[in-house]
């Protein structure tokens, strides 16, 4: 099978992969975070598909997409008292709700838990896909299991290509990072994953929210993060830490196939040096990270030393996903 790229603003295309979905197939789709490998929700056959086609493991489960908030009912068991107040300040946007699952949930969808992840994703043709289907599209980020997500439409084809027949191509991916995944299923709401909407944000909306650390020897609540994820081929370190203290410590590392992935503004003259953006944009690092790590996954090179961002806001997110990259290859400089 030739996986074949087609415009997704186009909505003749839209209609056609919104066959291919009802049938039981896959399609790639661009969300406003990554591109999604979706397929219908509701059916336990089309989502085996995806873990197929991704090799992911059973235990992690999916985000369903939806394009109405009234579409959630079905879905859940119960909607939480917070439920009204997130979606109508994020959605749609990136972030993803954890909430008691109903019935008509197949168990592959939510690896066998009593919760299902949803999300109403923000880019046009993602919406248009949903609505075109009529019914929820269960999608992960549409790459292998373990590798950098997708975040435009030839990523995809890169990583995918044969196993599906159709990418939707909506350019490229506003954010550039998954979404925040936060449980509200339980008294207090707690964040699992970092994302796109930060822990400033809702904490200021919702008064207190808990930040899920996950330590080593804990099953996770949220399976997915439990795994080395995001990662390039060559093994890649993380340095944390001020950003000169870290440009210096890099800088002493750089000798044969050695690379490193910089911000703009610490970034010095090396073939293996790639940018990640500047030091104080977040926004521009999370847009950037994943484009970047593939740039380098292209490159002959030995190992990467990455200049991690300080946690505050967005920069939770893309330190979260340059720590998961690194699994324990870990330097932290300075006093934090
Ligand atoms: O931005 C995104 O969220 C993208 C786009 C395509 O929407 N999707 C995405 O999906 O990142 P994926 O499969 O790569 O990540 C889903 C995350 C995993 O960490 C998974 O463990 C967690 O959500 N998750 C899903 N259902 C869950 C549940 N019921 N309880 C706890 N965590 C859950
Ligand atoms: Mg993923």
């Amino acid at each position: 099978m030739e996986t074949v790229i087609l415009d997704g603003h186009n909505q003749e295309n839209i209609v056609l992969c919104a066959d291919v979905i009802r049938q039981g197939g896959l399609v790639a789709f661009p969300t406003e975070t990554v591109y999604g490998l979706g397929a219908d929700a509701l059916s336990e056959t089309a989502v085996a598909g995806i873990f197929a086609a991704k090799n992911r493991q059973e235990d992690n489960p999916l985000i369903v997409h939806v394009a109405l908030k009234r579409d959630v009912m079905p879905l859940v068991a119960e909607i939480p008292a917070v439920f009204e107040t997130l979606a109508e300040k994020y959605w749609p946007g990136p972030l993803t709700l954890i909430m008691k699952k109903s019935g008509i949930i197949p168990d592959n969808v939510t690896a066998g838990l009593d919760t299902v992840a949803i999300r109403m994703p923000e880019h046009p043709t993602a919406l248009a896909l949903i609505l075109a289907c009529g019914g929820p599209i269960a999608a992960p980020s549409a790459n292998p299991s373990g590798t950098p997500s997708p975040t435009n439409a030839l990523h995809v084809k890169a990583d995918l290509d044969g196993r599906i027949q159709y990418i939707l191509d909506g350019g490229s991916c506003r954010v550039g990072l998954e979404s925040t995944v936060l449980d509200i299923s339980g008294t207090v709401p707690r964040i699992l994953r970092p994302g796109g909407v930060t822990y400033d944000e809702l904490k200021t909306v919702l008064g207190v929210v808990d930040f899920e650390r996950s330590p080593d020897n804990e099953a996770p609540r949220s399976p997915g993060m439990k795994y080395r994820h995001y990662a390039p081929k060559a093994p890649l370190t993380a340095v944390l830490g001020p950003p000169s203290e870290t440009a210096e410590y890099i800088m002493s590392r750089m000798s044969g196939r050695t690379a490193a992935l910089m911000f703009d503004d610490y970034a010095f003259d090396n073939p293996f040096v790639v940018t990640l953006g500047a030091s104080r944009d977040h926004a521009a690092q999370a847009s950037c990270l994943f484009g970047a790590l593939r740039l380098l996954d292209s490159m002959d090179i030995s190992e990467i030393y990455v200049q991690t961002p300080d946690e505050d806001g967005l920069g939770q997110a893309v330190a979260n996903r340059i720590k998961k990259a690194a699994g324990n290859n870990i330097v932290v400089l300075g006093n934090r």
